[in-house]
């Protein structure tokens, strides 16, 4: 089993405290779900697992397995069995989406150890496969013209081919249609187990009908305000986020500048 925790973190985006002591534990066998109303701080809390550079971490502490994941490089953090599936995913020109994988898979193995072709092959077929996506795919750049739903498709097939441990995936859901959603849940859940965790960002309990999470989130104003099981969401879907801040006292903070 490993164990991903985040203790009392708070982060800043150009001296703007956005996150403000976040703590969350997961370990692989679990999904785990957070919702939260518009910018207070999801797409940060993922971005500061990962190492973005414009994120800065001014306290507390990510640890992988006990690990300081602070002090890894971005590329230490992905070899160390971190994903983060982002809600934007970016076009890379000039690199296939097949060779893309090839190079991540092969840099999280041994030195002089790489992924033999055909292996390769075989497995990306049978991804693709499970994920409903045409051959051609692999063989385009990286996301290049990619529609909304086939990018983030695209990112759970890299998930799948990468095998990491912990998963973040920021609004896998969003702009996908009815017949995509089903089928990137479907890959999420091939990859459920107790070598595999993951962290869902989500807006909708829709998502969370197909991919049912241990555990869920929410997240208010840059720290986690209540967690529950599969119900809170359900509830959420039902109350909106007035219900959480009425049973918590919460205000609605309002951005000061
Ligand atoms: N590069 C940046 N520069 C300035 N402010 C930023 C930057 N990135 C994020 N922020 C601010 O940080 C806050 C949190 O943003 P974040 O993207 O984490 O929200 P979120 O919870 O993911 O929201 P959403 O549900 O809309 O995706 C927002 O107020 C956002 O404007
Ligand atoms: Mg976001």
């Amino acid at each position: 089993m490993a164990r991903l925790e985040v203790k009392n973190l708070h982060v800043s985006i150009e001296d703007k405290e956005i996150l403000k002591g976040v703590d969350l534990i997961m370990n692989t066998g679990e999904i785990h779900a957070i919702m939260g109303p518009n910018g207070t701080g999801k797409s940060t809390l993922s971005a500061a697992i990962m190492g973005h550079p414009s994120y800065t971490v001014t306290k507390g502490e990510i640890l992988l397995d006990g690990q300081d994941v602070l002090e890894m490089e971005v590329d230490e953090r992905a070899r160390a069995g971190l994903f983060l599936a982002v809600q934007y995913p970016s076009e890379i020109a000039g690199i296939t989406n097949a060779e893309f994988m090839r190079a991540a898979i092969n840099a999280r193995r041994p030195e002089g150890n790489k992924i033999p072709v055909m292996e390769f092959i075989r497995k990306l077929d049978e991804k693709m496969a499970v994920l409903d996506m045409p051959e051609e795919m692999a063989e385009r750049y990286l996301n290049e013209g990619f529609s909304g739903g086939e990018k983030k498709r695209n990112e759970i097939l890299q998930l799948m081919m990468i095998e990491s441990t912990f998963a973040i995936l920021d609004e896998i859901d969003s702009g996908l249609d009815i017949d995509a959603l089903k089928v990137v849940s479907k890959g999420v859940n091939a990859m459920r187990g107790e070598n595999f965790g993951s962290l869902i960002i989500t807006h909708y309990q829709r998502l969370l009908n197909y991919i049912t999470p241990d555990v869920v989130h929410v997240m208010m104003n840059g720290i986690i305000v209540k967690t529950g099981g599969a119900e809170l969401a359900k509830r959420l879907e039902v109350e909106g986020y007035k219900g959480i801040r009425d049973e918590l006292g919460l205000e609605v903070v309002l951005d000061e500048d």
